[in-house]
């Protein structure tokens, strides 16, 4: 491995061995072609379309029932965007999204309502999704009232016990309020809501990136525990590749909106295929003081463009340090470059199977 060999954040916690080939199955989450744009409008009277962001672009992965998608890219990428498109907070302009074997596009509020049930998300400022007026049993009982999962007020106390017991919180802290806990216990609280409903999907939007690295550790322990336990799927979004890499089983690398790569976790640290993949590896330290110096860090010039204008052919050209001059002017497909690896790039090639073009997937 030439990089991303890990922080004190991930070694506290145990490293997935077990991602070595295709999940098989039906997937719990199919996205296919998803698009998530934002029109800007300019006008008194009329108002008029000015420019268009382009926050996802065409975005295809797949989830399996108790598996875990890593989701990364730099700020900016679109990976919120496409987390609330999935979880229906947004609506996409186009593409579809299967869950549970059913299309959600194009669903009414009320057709959703059961299906918002199955699947939970967990924010990164743990304090400023939880109401701070709301007593802790309060906040992690709110679901099953609104879903109407408690068949008295006793069961609901003994669910809102067992809840805070699960995640790892003593049932007497049900009277507390958010102010009350530490950060780790507060995104403990964030976990134990959004489990309540019993989902089969969790998408955790950068749950951890707020936390010191040794309750970072605590929590990703606490989420393999639970996904072990209830064969959670996770949608696990960082821009953080260290911490990304422990808990998933694949990755999908995000780039303007777009997924540029996807393999199984084992294979993208050890072969990054597209060279964003390549700097954003390479940018990671390792605890060995050894390697650590040998360590070549690709610095990437320049900002992340802007997606109301995106660069020509392939997004990534003004910053890629390998561009030709055919870079600008073709748009590069997602390419199966190895049997479990995929990456959007003209020069990218495989280590063990021969190329051949798939969709954005
Ligand atoms: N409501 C909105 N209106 C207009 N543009 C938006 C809106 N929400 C997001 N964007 C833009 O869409 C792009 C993707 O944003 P998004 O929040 O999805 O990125 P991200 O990858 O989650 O970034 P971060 O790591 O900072 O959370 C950005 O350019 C952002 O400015
Ligand atoms: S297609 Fe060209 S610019 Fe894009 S990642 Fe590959 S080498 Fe870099
Ligand atoms: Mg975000």
């Amino acid at each position: 491995m030439t990089a991303g060999t890990g922080t004190a954040s991930a070694s506290a916690t145990q490293e997935r061995t077990d991602t070595s080939s295709a999940p098989t199955g039906t997937p719990l989450l199919s996205v296919r072609n998803l698009s998530v744009h934002f029109p800007l409008k300019r006008g008194f009277i009329v108002q008029r379309e000015v420019a268009r962001v382009r926050a996802v672009e065409g975005i295809s992965f797949d989830i399996y029932p108790g598996e875990t998608l890593g989701l990364v890219g730099e700020s900016g990428s679109g990976k919120t965007t496409a987390a609330k498109a999935v979880i229906q907070l947004r609506k996409p302009d186009s593409g579809s999204i299967m869950f549970d074997g059913q299309e959600l596009l194009g669903m009414s509020n009320s057709e959703l309502r059961p299906i918002r049930r199955k699947m939970g998300m967990v924010f990164q400022d743990p304090y400023g999704s939880l109401n701070p007026r709301m007593r802790a049993g309060d906040i992690v009982g709110e679901p099953l009232k609104v879903h109407g999962l408690a068949e008295s007020g006793d069961d609901y106390r003994t669910q809102v016990s067992a809840l805070l017991t699960t995640v790892g919180l003593s049932p007497g802290m049900a009277e507390r309020y958010p102010n009350e806990f530490s950060g780790g216990q507060r995104q403990r609280l964030g976990v134990a809501r959004a489990i309540a409903a019993k989902p089969s999907l969790l998408v955790l939007d950068e749950a951890v990136s707020a936390l010191d690295v040794s309750i970072q550790a605590q929590i990703l322990n606490l989420l393999q525990d639970l996904q072990d336990q209830y064969n959670l799927a996770y949608l696990f979004i960082a821009h953080d590749l260290s911490v990304v890499r422990h808990i998933s089983d694949r990755v999908a690398v995000m780039y303007l909106g777009r997924i540029v790569e996807t393999a199984d976790s084992k294979d993208l640290y050890e072969n990054p295929l597209h060279p964003y993949t390549q700097a954003l590896l390479s940018a990671i330290p390792t605890p060995n003081p050894r390697l650590e110096q040998s360590r070549t860090r690709i610095i990437l010039q320049g900002d992340l463009p802007s997606p109301m204008a995106p660069p020509s052919g392939c997004h990534f050209h003004t910053r890629c340090p390998i561009a030709t001059e055919a870079c600008s002017l073709t748009d590069p497909d997602l390419r199966q470059l190895a049997p479990n690896q995929a990456a959007a790039c003209l020069l990218a090639t495989g280590y063990d199977a021969a190329p051949s073009p798939v969709s954005r997937v």
